[in-house]
């Protein structure tokens, strides 16, 4: 069994939405929720689910120390980031080497680094007359973004769009995919 941890700051959909999808999988399960965001959405999804979750404060001993304390207590295999707004250090990076991904709300290396997150990205792109935008799912390493690509998928970009909207276009893309790119990567390589 591969035991995944999901890290978030926001919402909480895709969290949602990956959990659902591996309740009854045989060789994956999501078995910790990680959060530096006091009211996150991905707290209550946690609840639910009967998954343990772990708060952490915004510095970055705590980052390196609680986390990667629980993540050995939980033996986690394999880290998704969910809208995880905080630098991973590379203590982190350096022990599950290939074993983390980040999901980005459009198509990088375009919109993204500090500060591209979330309705921002989707502003940013409305703002540059964009016709197509969509998801990016990457590993993450030591620079916001730049980790290599593993997989994209691409929505139309409207004249009457609005940041909402499109984000409600690419969360439906996040939504369809990232389950299924998980599992592809840990069934194949892991
Ligand atoms: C997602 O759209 C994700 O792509 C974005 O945050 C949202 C979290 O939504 N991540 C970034 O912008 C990272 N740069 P959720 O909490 O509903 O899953």
């Amino acid at each position: 069994m591969k035991r995944i941890a999901i890290f978030g700051s926001g919402r909480g959909s895709n969290a949602k939405n990956i959990i659902e999808y591996f309740k009854f999988h045989k060789n994956i399960s999501i078995k910790l929720m990680v959060t530096n965001k006091s009211g996150a959405g991905i707290i209550t999804v946690g609840k639910e689910n009967k998954i343990p979750t772990l708060i952490i404060e915004d510095h970055k001993q705590d980052l390196n120390d609680k986390i990667l304390k629980t993540l050995t207590e939980n033996l986690i295999d394999f880290v998704v980031l969910a809208g995880f707004l905080l630098k991973i250090p590379s203590t982190l990076i350096n022990k599950f080497p290939n074993c983390i991904i980040n999901i980005h709300p459009a198509l990088l290396p375009k919109y993204g680094g500090k500060g591209m997150y979330g309705i921002n990205v989707h502003k940013a792109v409305l703002k540059n007359n964009e016709t197509v935008s969509g998801i990016t799912i990457h590993f993450v390493n030591e620079d916001y973004d730049k980790g290599e690509i593993i997989f994209q998928a691409k929505c139309s970009v409207l004249p009457n769009d609005s940041p909402k909207l499109l984000s409600k276009k690419i969360q439906k893309l996040e939504h369809q995919f990232y389950p299924i790119i998980i599992e592809k990567l840990i069934t194949n390589e892991h």
